[in-house]
């Protein structure tokens, strides 16, 4: 499909994105900033030419306007606008004219609705899809047979560590070898929330009130305190890295709710933090609070997700940075979108 549309040396690449919320509208904010950087360096002209939420769909065959469809989707104003239509994404999909589908709705790992329809109509419609919704925990390895199957891309770098490179990476680096483990902080929320106890003597419940103050917490903060956002993210890890075929249900989970300031300062006192970590051998996949080394690498404090990779031939390999964000985030969802633009 890509490959018919040409323009010069240009290649058109159309993007239907779903979900305009926190990750939608920062990947328009991203193109908006950069498509001119992306035409002269990759040769790829990326448009738009669909973005459906839940309450209607802003269609255009020639690219929608970025600008206007970012200030319209922030002012909630998206409907007085031309090219709004109120149709729906079953609608939409049948008729829109694009070569990725870029899924970007809210995670849901019991169903795993809406996101699974949205990527599956998209592989029956034969285009590439990008996501960043976890909710492919649900069915992951059915997913990625489905793209084999059809000749399709399947990528969903910003559903881990948000914008830090953990499974380009490992594509592009890590070839010559298996890796053997993997375990991480994988969810931002609670590590802010063990690193206020740990710095500033914070009770649980003070650190978790913070963090909603920042809005950093989701509005169900058993979500992030529970180990949910991390056993989702362990399962998707450990199935895309280390071949395996776990389900949500089988992770052994402890959160971080019963973590007591009284423990957080007895680890201090002899040289450790507590962090949530996941952590798989392929074996066997546990999300629980550890003690870890004030020295090690993966003793990061703040938001920020660490994850660290055992290795047949590097030993420990560890990567380390932004876990969250609609930028941070959405820049993986871009990358994953410009790879995909320049292989086909
Ligand atoms: N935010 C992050 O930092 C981050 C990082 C990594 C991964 N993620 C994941 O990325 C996904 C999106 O996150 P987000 O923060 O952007 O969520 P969000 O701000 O809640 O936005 C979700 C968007 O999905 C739309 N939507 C909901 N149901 C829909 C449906 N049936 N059909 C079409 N659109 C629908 C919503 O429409 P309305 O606008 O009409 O409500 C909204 O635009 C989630 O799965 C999340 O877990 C987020």
């Amino acid at each position: 499909m890509i490959k018919d549309d040409w323009c010069g040396s240009m290649k058109n690449l159309k993007i239907y994105l779903v979900g305009f919320g926190n990750i939608g509208v920062g990947f328009a904010k991203i193109l908006a900033k950069k498509a001119e950087a992306y035409r002269e360096r990759y040769g790829l002209n990326i448009l738009l030419t669909g973005i459906s939420f839940a309450e209607g769909s802003y269609v255009s065959g020639k690219g929608i306007p970025l600008d206007e469809a970012i200030g319209y989707a922030t002012a909630r104003k998206l409907q007085k606008h031309k090219l709004y239509t109120n149709e729906s994404f079953d609608d939409v999909i049948g008729k829109v004219d694009a070569d990725i589908l870029v899924e970007a709705t809210p995670t849901n790992i019991d169903s795993g609705q809406p996101g699974l329809k949205h990527i599956n109509a998209a592989f029956d419609r034969g285009m590439h899809v990008v996501t960043s919704n976890k909710s492919i925990v649900v069915d992951f390895h059915k997913l990625v047979e489905c793209a084999e199957k059809a000749g399709l891309e399947f990528k969903y770098e910003a559903t881990v560590g948000g914008g830090i490179p953990i499974f380009s990476m490992y594509r592009q680096c890590l070839q010559s070898q298996d890796v053997i483990s993997i375990r991480g902080i994988l969810n931002g929320t609670t590590n802010y929330i063990l690193t206020r106890m740990y710095e500033d003597g914070l009770s649980f419940d003070s650190a978790l009130q913070q963090a909603k103050e920042m809005g950093i917490a989701e509005a169900n903060s058993s979500y992030d305190v529970d180990g949910i956002d991390s056993t989702a993210k362990l399962v998707i890890l450990s199935n895309a890295i280390l071949g395996t075929n776990h389900r949500y249900k089988d992770v052994k989970r402890e959160g971080i709710a019963n973590i007591s300031l009284e423990a957080i300062q007895m680890a201090k006192k002899h040289g450790f933090a507590i962090r949530l970590i996941g952590q798989s051998d392929g074996r066997h996949l546990v999300v629980k609070p550890r003690l870890v080394s004030v020295r090690s690498p993966l003793n990061v404090g703040g938001t920020l997700n660490a994850l660290e990779f055992e290795t047949e031939l590097l030993d420990t390999l560890t990567i380390v940075g932004k876990g969250a964000g609609s930028i941070e985030s959405s820049s993986a969802v871009m990358s994953d979108v410009i790879s995909i633009g320049s292989r086909c």
